[in-house]
């Protein structure tokens, strides 16, 4: 290379290095967090998002905490019998036992809990919470997390629902003469919900109980920090749904948060990771993740690939299941990534 385009290339990169790192706003010292006439902001993935923002907000009006209206909103869903994709309700493992991650996050300290692949506990979610608050870890897993529960005196339930331990049956016998973890995934809809609550804070938390008939152990992105879900006090707070492996290869929710440290709309940047992923994964935008975001100004947007997915929004003014925008293939642009 000449020096003449050496030095060039020096000074485009500098330009280009010192532009990022202002917009990322590494050293920028953001205003404390203050009260918003918006708030509360309750954001959840999915219309069984609704009643769950609903029982949160409850639990504000009566005058409890962020971090309550999070555990009790998610435990409405974990504790919905008919929902096959959070609690003990959902889908079990190739092993025909459900294994549980859950996360909860709060801004205030920037503090965390999370469990993951934790078997026979009716709220998860709790249970994340106890360890972000009496523990100096962040993550329990599998059996310790089970043990850790048991010590706390969790509430108890069966290893698997009845209905879902016959369809499981149904599914081994149609799977003998295929190798265990292939194929696409049975349908899992995680709960995420975000919140800024009225004194200008962020919370959130994650409950799920994965990919239906994954291996045993397989844990997803929801219990992972900065993939299902992300808070960050300054800026806004993310949270995903759908393929974990999807999500957690790219921090997906960590990266919905940066842009909007960058100065995106929460929609926009759900829209812009949802590109980002696209553009590096070999897949494309076949995908199925979906991401739920929400700024400290209670500001907020969700996308998803294919077709987009239906979010949940509750304020005290109203409370509504939206749709997201979607982002397909035909909207790839011409940066090829890894895309064979
Ligand atoms: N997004 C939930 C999971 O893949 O486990």
């Amino acid at each position: 290379m000449s020096r003449r385009r050496f030095l060039r290339n020096s000074t485009l990169s500098a330009g280009t290095v010192a532009a990022t790192s202002s917009s990322l706003g590494a050293a920028q010292v953001l205003p404390a967090p203050q009260v918003n006439a918006l708030a509360p902001v309750f954001v959840s993935t999915w219309p069984f998002g609704k009643p769950a923002n609903e029982a949160g907000l409850a639990v504000l009006t009566a005058g409890g905490l962020p971090l309550d209206a999070i555990e009790r909103g998610i435990g409405v869903t974990e504790s919905d019998p008919t929902n096959g994709s959070v609690g003990l309700g959902g889908i079990p493992n190739a092993d025909g036992v459900v294994q549980l991650d859950a996360c909860i996050m709060s801004g205030p300290g920037h503090q965390a809990g999370s469990v993951a692949a934790l078997e026979g506990y009716v709220h998860p979610i709790a249970i994340a919470r106890r360890v972000m608050e009496t523990t100096g870890h962040v993550m329990l897993v599998g059996d310790g997390a089970r043990k850790f529960a048991q010590q706390h005196g969790f509430e108890r339930g069966p290893a698997v629902s009845a209905k879902q331990k016959a369809a499981w049956k149904k599914w081994r016998t149609e799977q003998q003469h295929k190798a265990r973890g292939e194929g696409k995934p049975k349908n899992h809809d995680t709960i995420a919900m975000i919140l800024l609550a009225p004194d200008g804070n962020l919370y959130g938390g994650c409950s799920t109980s994965g990919w239906g008939y994954k291996l045993a152990g397989r844990v997803g992105d929801s219990p992972i920090i900065g993939s299902g879900l992300y808070v960050d006090n300054q800026v806004g707070a993310a949270g995903a749904t759908g393929i974990g492996e999807n999500v957690m290869r790219y921090c997906g929710s960590f990266l919905v948060v940066e842009l909007m440290r960058q100065g995106l709309h929460p929609q926009e940047a759900c829209l812009e990771t949802l590109r980002r992923i696209a553009a590096m994964d070999p897949k494309g935008f076949d995908l199925s993740i979906n991401f739920i975001a929400l700024d400290r100004r209670g500001r907020f947007g969700a996308a998803g690939t294919g077709q987009g997915f239906e979010y949940s929004v509750t304020t005290r003014e109203f409370s509504r299941v939206l749709q997201s925008p979607g982002l397909t293939s035909a909207d790839i642009g011409p940066v090829g990534g890894n895309r064979k």
